[in-house]
């Protein structure tokens, strides 16, 4: 059974950005549920075996807090075998487990995972047998609609293996693998989706104001939202969509909040091995719309450390 969630809102994985601070800042500020980035089930093992040597577990590896809860993790990696063994090694520290039907990147889809599985009918179907029968908790699929134009509504076959093999959640991000970020995603497919499926469907692309995530739900009728760019370095949207879905108003939140925000952060990321480069990619987003922010932004990408990082951000408040 899937866990309860205190929001429609939710939390993409996004590599390199939803990191357990990040995470965490968004879980605090309301949304429903988040997912750490996309795990490689042959690291998870790999790295497995090296923790237990240290009688460390796999939390050493993929990071996260227990306030993170109901936390959802997610795997990436078609190899049966592999695949059963990694969904086995994190189901104890996960409260679900995401599948990953979606990711354009060619490393990923040349290695037969990611969005490359969209066109794979058979080999689907042993992933979600496979990851089904290996763990009691819920596995939930993310995927995008089709591979190319010419076959970008393969979501209708997915959807309906999803559901006969016990897949308890769908996830569309309505844009082809070849499309990557281009165009606009093609909410009437959540919308299709949902009529076509009687598993709860959370719809994504696109959403970067409460009244976008207002506008999917009323278009599509979907269960949940998930957010990605738009909550890159702005954890308040969360607390705004689940005001505006209750009262039709929200609170609007100035640069200071921001920059307020990216300390918060930076708190956030001393209990975790977050590299630094990645820090200073969240400052950036944290940025986003500010004025001066391109040339602020240009000084945080020069940053050598946290403290300079630190000194930079500080100064932003009086600019
Ligand atoms: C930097 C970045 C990293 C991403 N990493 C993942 C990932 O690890 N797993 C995944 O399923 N999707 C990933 N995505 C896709 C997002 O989860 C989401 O489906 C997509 O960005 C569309 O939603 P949006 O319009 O709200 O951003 C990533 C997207 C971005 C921008």
């Amino acid at each position: 059974m899937l866990p309860k969630f205190s929001s429609r809102a939710f939390l993409a994985p996004m590599a390199g950005v939803s990191d357990p601070a990040l995470r965490l800042q968004c879980k605090e500020m309301g949304a429903g549920l988040v997912v750490t980035e996309f795990t490689n089930i042959h690291s998870i093992i790999a790295q497995e075996n090296k923790l237990k040597e240290n009688m460390q577990t796999i939390r050493e590896f993929i990071e996260y807090s227990e306030q993170e809860r109901p936390l959802s993790v997610q795997l990436f990696g078609s190899d049966l075998i592999a695949l059963e063994k990694a969904a086995k090694i994190v189901e104890p520290y996960f409260d679900m487990i995401d599948y990953n039907m979606g990711c354009p990147a060619p490393h990923i889809t040349q290695q037969m995972a990611g969005g490359a599985l969209l066109q794979e009918v058979n080999l689907t179907q042993q992933i979600f047998n496979t990851l089904v029968n290996a763990v009691k908790k819920p596995v939930t699929l993310k995927i995008r609609s089709g591979v190319t134009n010419t076959n970008k509504f393969l979501f209708r076959d997915i959807a309906e293996i999803a559901e006969d093999e016990g897949i308890q959640m769908i996830t569309l991000h309505p844009r082809t693998v070849s499309q990557g970020y281009s165009g606009n995603a093609d909410w009437a497919m959540i919308k299709e989706l949902k009529e076509i499926s009687n598993l709860p469907i959370v719809g994504n692309g696109d959403i970067i104001t409460p009244e976008d995530a207002k506008a999917m739900i009323d278009e599509t009728g979907c269960d949940y939202v998930m957010i990605g760019r738009g909550a890159m370095g702005n954890p308040f949207l969360f607390e705004q969509i689940n005001d505006y879905l209750k009262t039709n108003s929200y609170r609007e939140y100035s640069f200071r909040d921001r920059l307020d925000s990216f300390f918060d952060y930076l708190h956030l990321t001393n209990q975790y091995k977050i590299k630094f480069a990645n820090i200073k990619s969240q400052a950036i987003r944290f940025t986003k719309g500010m004025h001066c922010g391109s040339k602020l932004r240009s000084k945080i990408t020069l940053s050598k450390n946290i403290e300079d990082l630190k000194k930079i951000m500080k100064d932003a408040y009086t600019k």
